[in-house]
């Protein structure tokens, strides 16, 4: 049956289980998900979405609720959609407005800490194993943050994970294995924070750490077009679970170009792995630059080029400090891309 994945405009992300036969409003429903609705007929548009990946086959539905533009820019009526594939679609309101009372609770897992190592200055990478054997994987999409609850205290902090969705993966050091249902993440130590204090002089292999999500609308689309990455610090996380699923799909895919910077190069965090993709053979190349005073030191923004861009355009996927995205959007919209193809996670203190 396929994978339906829906996401709101508040990040909230649901996932569930469509047949071929049934709309995906009626899959929903059967979820006690109550998308937003009128007619059911295909007549009002009330229920369009924004189908970003999958293949699909829409039913009888009018002009006036969903144009041939919209059509052949993937918009679709939920309440005349039938899935054929795995889809992911995007929504355009909060997903409370679907819940209702009684709602579909955040999905929440008991992980402990399975892994704890010091990969560059400041930076740690965290792995996370299930507690419990059988417990269903949490589902997400590459690109996609979860809350990590910081053991010992209430407060919750939002990480990327790392690792490529429901594959045992070769970890950061190329050397083991994760097991299926593990959870990775490279987090930046702060002077002083709640969670670099735990990671810093607590953090233990062992510790129960509960996660709750996936969230966000930042995930890898289907590799249509040429690719190109920024990642500044641990904005690298995505980008590793999008360049390990692209990998993992076993298909031709677009050149990928990932510009990667630090503050200094003591804190690039990838160890072997970028170059551990190059070798199995997925097209990606990659410039880092760390930030300094010298001849090419600097921000990763200074290597934006005008030659990185395709003629026919270019996925951009940008994830860091929020002034270096800030940054990179304006020199996109300096350049005509439109922001339709640039999606953007910013790394914002809780
Ligand atoms: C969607 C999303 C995904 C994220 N993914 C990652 C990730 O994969 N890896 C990662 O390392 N971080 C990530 N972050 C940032 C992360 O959630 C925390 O904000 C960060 O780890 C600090 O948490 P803390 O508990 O140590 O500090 P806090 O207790 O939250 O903050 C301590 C102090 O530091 C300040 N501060 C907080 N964050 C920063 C910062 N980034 N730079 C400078 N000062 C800051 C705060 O204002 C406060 O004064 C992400 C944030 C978002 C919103
Ligand atoms: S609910 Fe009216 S078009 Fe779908």
């Amino acid at each position: 049956m396929p994978h339906i994945t829906l996401i709101f405009e508040d990040g909230r992300s649901i996932g569930l289980q469509a047949s071929s036969e049934e709309t995906i409003y009626a899959a929903a429903l059967r979820n006690k998900l109550r998308l937003e609705s009128d007619c059911l007929e295909g007549a009002c548009a009330t229920c369009k979405g924004l189908c970003s990946s999958g293949e699909y086959r829409l039913g009888d539905y009018s002009e006036d609720a969903l144009s041939d533009e919209e059509a052949a820019a993937r918009q679709v009526l939920t309440c005349q959609m039938r899935a054929s594939s795995d889809c992911v679609i995007e929504l355009p309101y909060a997903s409370t407005q679907a819940l209702g009372k009684a709602g579909v609770p955040v999905q929440r897992l008991a992980m402990q800490v399975t892994g704890l190592e010091t990969v560059a200055e400041g930076v740690v990478r965290l792995t996370l194993g299930v507690v419990e054997q059988g417990v269903a994987a949490m589902q997400f999409l590459p690109g996609q943050y979860v809350h990590l609850q910081v053991p010992g205290s209430e407060a919750q902090r939002s990480y990327s994970f790392s690792n490529a969705p429901a594959l045992a993966e070769v970890s950061a050091t190329g050397s083991s294995l994760t097991e299926a249902g593990s959870m990775e993440f490279y987090i930046k130590l702060l002077p002083s924070g709640v969670m670099s204090d735990y990671l810093r002089q607590r953090a233990a292999v062992g510790d129960r750490i509960h996660v709750s999500g996936p969230f966000g609308r930042f995930y890898l689309r289907p590799p249509q077009r040429p690719i190109l990455m920024v990642a500044g610090g641990t904005g690298l996380a995505p980008m590793l679970s999008m360049l390990r699923s692209l990998l993992a799909q076993q298909q031709a895919l677009p050149p990928i170009h990932l510009l990667y910077g630090a503050a200094s190069s003591a804190e690039f965090c990838d160890g072997n792995s970028l170059q551990h993709l190059m070798d199995q053979g997925l097209p990606l190349t990659v410039q880092r630059i760390a930030v300094g005073d010298g001849p090419g030191q600097g921000h990763v923004t200074s290597l934006l080029r005008p030659e990185l861009l395709h003629a026919n355009g270019s996925d951009v996927y940008l994830c860091g400090p929020p002034p270096m995205i800030e940054a990179a959007q304006s020199w996109l919209r300096a350049q005509g891309v439109p922001a339709t193809q640039v999606y953007a996670e910013k790394f914002l203190p809780s």
